[in-house]
């Protein structure tokens, strides 16, 4: 009996968990850093290459969207170096997009940001550098998963 109520009260829970993953896939040759940014910044991440940052999607209550702002210098959120940002807004939808500020830190790299349900939009940026003049914010059902693979082989 117990375990028939536990097993129900999962499956019932289950629909509250489903929004995915937003994943940092490092694939330069070297580190990167990174702070996931909302209503206040989060602690530094030093993401290795061929390793992986993941977070939650989640909704911040004070700013409603999350920049992962990804530098190539250590104390690059605060010395003003170049600044790709991956954002996101998980509401009734995923809203993703990607800028860069103060430069573009990965020039020469290809960026790709990769939606795991098929029918959703790519963002990749060939040569690190955002092709066309106006932001391209692409949407997604919340349960997809998005991966801003950097340095990849191609888009
Ligand atoms: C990083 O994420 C990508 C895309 O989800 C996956 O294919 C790859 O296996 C992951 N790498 C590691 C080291 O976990
Ligand atoms: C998102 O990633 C998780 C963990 O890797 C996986 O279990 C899940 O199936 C993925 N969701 C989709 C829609 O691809």
């Amino acid at each position: 009996m117990y375990i028939i109520t536990t097993v129900l009260a999962s499956a019932a829970l289950a629909p509250l968990a489903l929004a995915g993953n937003a994943v940092v896939e490092n694939a330069c040759a070297d580190p990167v850093y990174l702070w996931s940014v909302g209503g206040s910044v989060g602690e530094r991440q030093t993401v290795d290459p061929g390793t992986n940052y993941t977070e939650a999607l989640h909704y911040d209550d004070i700013s409603g969207g999350i920049a992962i702002k990804i530098t190539r210098s250590e104390d690059g959120l605060y010395d003003g170096s170049p600044q790709t940002n991956f954002q996101y807004s998980l509401t009734d939808f995923l809203y993703y997009d990607l800028f860069d500020v103060y430069g573009d830190p990965f020039s020469g790299h290809t960026l790709v940001v990769n939606p795991s349900i098929d029918t959703c939009n790519k963002i990749c940026w060939g040569e690190g550098i955002r092709a066309t003049a106006t932001s391209q914010t692409e949407s997604c059902s919340t349960d997809a998963n998005i991966t801003l693979t950097l340095c990849a082989d191609s888009c």
